[in-house]
């Protein structure tokens, strides 16, 4: 199989992430937190470094700034529920993932305000546009990172300077950079950032992370057992056990430290260098076959590992059901959950078929997809 569908999960993961699961669930598989035993100290230990190694990562201040999750869209309606109420304004962009689309929505429904600003033939969103938007009542900016249907960055930092001079928040979406794009909570202006630890992080499903830069009064919405306080009959107040109740998920939690830990050690530089080289070989190739149209900046210094296209003569269904059962190609077609995106770039509702790559890509699966591409371009003519 060539897999071309990283934007919806990384694969295959290195090696030391499949090992660690195993070795975590047979020798450490205890409740962190719950015991004073030494199983159930070294799974508290285990959490507390990868918090700590992520923490580092992303230039949280303090481990207990990173909070666990079950995925990026659980850490986003963390944020977004537990910060809007009625009354409250909120800008958004047209480009986002369901994950933040439908919770604004249910939260409008509820009184919040929603501004959606626009995006350019290529995706990217204008600063200027975002300062325009802001009003009397605005309390946040909520933006992806990265497009899941286009890959296109957005000027994070631009737009952290923006929050900060009007005392706004700004919660990014970073679902698709984490892993792939050098990110700094502090640096970048970021007061909230939401990710999955399934994708460029390269860890297994079931983990989400957010991470705070200071200690923002997030009202939780889940409650119950953190294994600490257990006299207090309230949640406690506390990061990160103001957002974690209930066991957590140890085992991806060990194995998504390991993902980490890979791309420390191989570097993120290196990383988006073999990305980056990937998606130009993919563009160029696809640019070479008349009937491609792709959409997405042209610099892939602008994009992440997502390229997005359509082909003459093909419904991105049928495309994608035959790169799978004739070429063994796998990629994800349709609206990847994500129609705004699709509407802004007049593609609803058909979609288009999406190629994303990852660190474990070759060049040589490369020039296969491209050569797959033709061929069934050629076969409709
Ligand atoms: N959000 C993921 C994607 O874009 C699942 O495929």
């Amino acid at each position: 199989m060539i897999y071309l569908d990283n934007a919806a999960t990384s694969w295959p993961k290195p090696e030391e992430v499949y090992t660690v699961m195993e070795r975590f669930l047979r020798e450490a598989g205890a409740n962190p937190g719950r015991a004073g035993h030494r199983m159930a100290r070294e799974a508290e230990r285990m959490i507390l470094e990868t918090r700590t190694r992520l923490a580092r990562f992303f230039g949280a201040p303090v481990p207990e700034r990173v909070a666990f999750t079950l995925n990026a869209t659980d850490s986003l309606n963390i944020a977004l529920k537990g910060l809007l109420k009625p009354g409250d304004h909120v800008i958004t962009s047209s480009l986002e993932h369901n994950s933040v689309a439908r919770p604004l929505n249910r939260l409008a429904a509820l009184g919040v305000e929603v501004t959606r600003v626009a995006n350019d033939s290529v995706g990217l969103i204008d600063p200027e546009a975002v300062r325009k938007a802001i009003k009397r009542n605005t309390q946040l900016i909520v933006i992806n990172h990265a497009s899941n249907v286009l890959g296109t960055v957005q000027p994070i930092r631009e737009l952290g300077r923006i929050a900060k001079e009007n005392g706004l928040l700004l919660v990014v979406d970073a679902a698709q950079s984490a892993g792939h794009l050098p990110i700094d909570v502090e640096k970048d202006g970021i007061d909230i950032l939401a990710c999955s630890g399934h994708k460029g992080l390269l860890g297994p499903p079931g983990v989400g992370i957010l991470v705070l830069k200071d200690e923002i009064p997030v009202s939780p919405w889940r409650e119950g057992g953190t294994g600490s306080r257990s006299e207090s009959p309230v949640q406690p107040e506390a990061y990160p056990y103001r957002l974690e109740s209930g066991t957590p998920n140890t085992v991806g939690i060990a194995a998504l430290g390991a993902g980490v830990a890979f791309i420390e050690k191989v570097g993120l530089a290196q990383i988006r260098a073999h990305e980056d080289m990937l998606v130009n070989r993919l563009l160029e190739g696809l640019r070479s076959i008349s009937g491609v149209k792709i959409y997405g900046p042209a610099d892939a210094s602008l994009r992440t590992g997502i390229v997005s296209f359509n082909l003459a003569g093909w419904e991105p269904v049928d495309a994608g059901a035959v790169l799978d059962h004739v070429y063994g190609i796998a990629a994800r077609t349709g609206l990847h959950c994500a129609p705004w995106a699709h509407e802004a770039i007049g593609t609803f509702p058909a979609g288009c078929i999406r190629f994303s790559t990852g660190y474990f890509n070759t060049v040589e699966e490369i020039d296969q997809a491209v050569a797959a591409v033709r061929e069934l371009v050629r076969s409709a003519a």
